[in-house]
């Protein structure tokens, strides 16, 4: 599908970029050279181990830049998922001397969700906050969550589905003031948000590689110093004890890289996709019935998610499919059956609505002229299938 030069396949409208993103050639060379010139591994004591270990303390160091915080606050992992996992089961179990009790949210990604819910099997106690139709967390709906044993709080900053971002200093703030920790999933922040951890009321955020046109299967976890946490995989001293098993170089490295690309470039890219998001909307809007489902204002620049109504969901996406489209869907496959997302549940989407409904995510490869053409496509789409609706009706 995507070409080696990190493009997209020639007739492929990609407007899918927070499901994943191509590995920019930078990347690619950065992991290359690593593979070919760090034959090592970083825990071995002699000089080609210790290369590695050279290579990996200079990539964890250049990503704690990007990130505000110091190098020995960050554990590699194999992604946001196994970042959210840790976070929020390693705190919970190191700190459950303290309390049993953890408060989420209802549009949460499914790396927290099941975490969440494995602990309620663990014998943990979870408050799953209900948001606003934007998917954002009202600050006096977590103040009044919050208990004498509530030991961790854990919401998302951008909603990967909605593009909505919630407030994250205001919540934080509130959070640690209780005394509670905080984690927060930026898996979709980075790169798009300003981000200086030591300055956030937070104490653990994931992050992973292949949002930001690095590796897929890389992540990170930053922890704040002092902060206890129980290790999930262990069987090795690597990551200061906290996440055993040897590292992933090539990986580290190319998310490194990724990530120090994309803080260079975000102020002008954020721009850049603002202005074309605003003319998409703009041009989305005639559609009849249409819905907006991410924040107006309070939103990701790359994000859009809309609902149509009157269209059945199921032909939409095969006939964008057929037209070279890519694009998500409000829906998941759940035991061979598409059922409508969670997430959309939540901010109060009917089930028919959700089935219709499209999360457009756009970056760095995006033109006006590309999504000039998916508009086109999705009018005229929309269009036969609300003809053929009300044709039925
Ligand atoms: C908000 C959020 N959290 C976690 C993840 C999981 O990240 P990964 O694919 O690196 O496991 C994703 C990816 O879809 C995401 O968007």
């Amino acid at each position: 599908m995507f070409a080696h030069d990190g493009g997209i396949a020639m007739n492929t409208i990609y407007l899918d970029y927070a499901a994943t993103t191509p590995v920019r050639a930078e990347v690619i060379q950065a992991m290359s050279q690593t593979m070919e010139t760090v034959p090592g591994n970083p825990s071995s004591i002699y000089t080609t181990g210790r290369l590695a270990k050279y290579e990996l303390t200079r990539a964890r160091d250049e990503l704690a830049e990007v990130l505000g915080v110091a190098g020995n606050e960050l554990i590699f992992t194999s992604g946001g998922t196994e970042s959210d996992n840790l976070a929020i089961k390693g705190l919970a179990l190191a700190n459950q001397h303290k309390g049993r009790h953890i408060i989420t949210s209802q549009v949460e990604h499914k790396a927290v969700l099941d975490s969440c819910q494995r602990l309620q099997e663990w014998g943990f106690e979870v408050t799953y906050l209900p948001t606003d139709k934007w998917g954002l967390v009202d600050p006096e709906t977590l103040q009044f969550a919050l208990r004498p044993d509530t030991i961790l709080v854990s919401l998302i900053w951008v909603n990967n589905e909605l593009g909505s971002i919630n407030s994250i200093t205001e919540l934080g703030k509130m959070v640690q003031e209780h005394g509670a920790l905080f984690h927060t999933d930026a898996v979709q922040a980075l790169g798009k948000l300003p981000i200086v951890c030591r300055d956030l009321p937070v104490d653990a955020m994931s992050v992973s590689g292949h949002k930001i046109y690095g590796p897929k299967g890389v992540g990170a976890l930053w922890l704040r110093k002092g902060t206890a946490l129980q290790p999930l995989i262990e069987g090795g001293s690597q990551e200061s004890n906290l996440r055993g098993g040897t590292e992933n170089l090539p990986g580290i490295v190319g998310f490194s890289t990724a990530a120090q690309l994309i803080e260079q470039e975000r102020e002008t890219r954020v721009a850049d996709e603002q202005v074309l998001m605003t003319e998409l909307s703009h041009a989305l809007d005639d559609i009849p019935g249409i819905r907006l489902n991410t924040h107006p204002e309070l939103r990701a620049p790359n994000i859009l998610n809309i609902s149509i109504p009157h269209v059945d969901g199921e032909s939409l996406f095969i006939n964008l499919d057929l037209a070279g489209v890519a694009v998500s869907n409000g829906s998941a496959c759940t035991s061979g059956a598409q059922q409508p997302s969670g997430v959309l549940t939540a901010i109060g989407v009917p089930d028919d609505l959700a089935r219709a409904t499209i999360r457009i995510s756009i970056g760095r490869d995006t033109t006006r002229e590309t999504l000039e053409r998916f508009t086109d496509i999705l009018k005229q789409e929309v269009y036969k299938l609300q003809k053929k609706s009300k044709a039925i009706a």
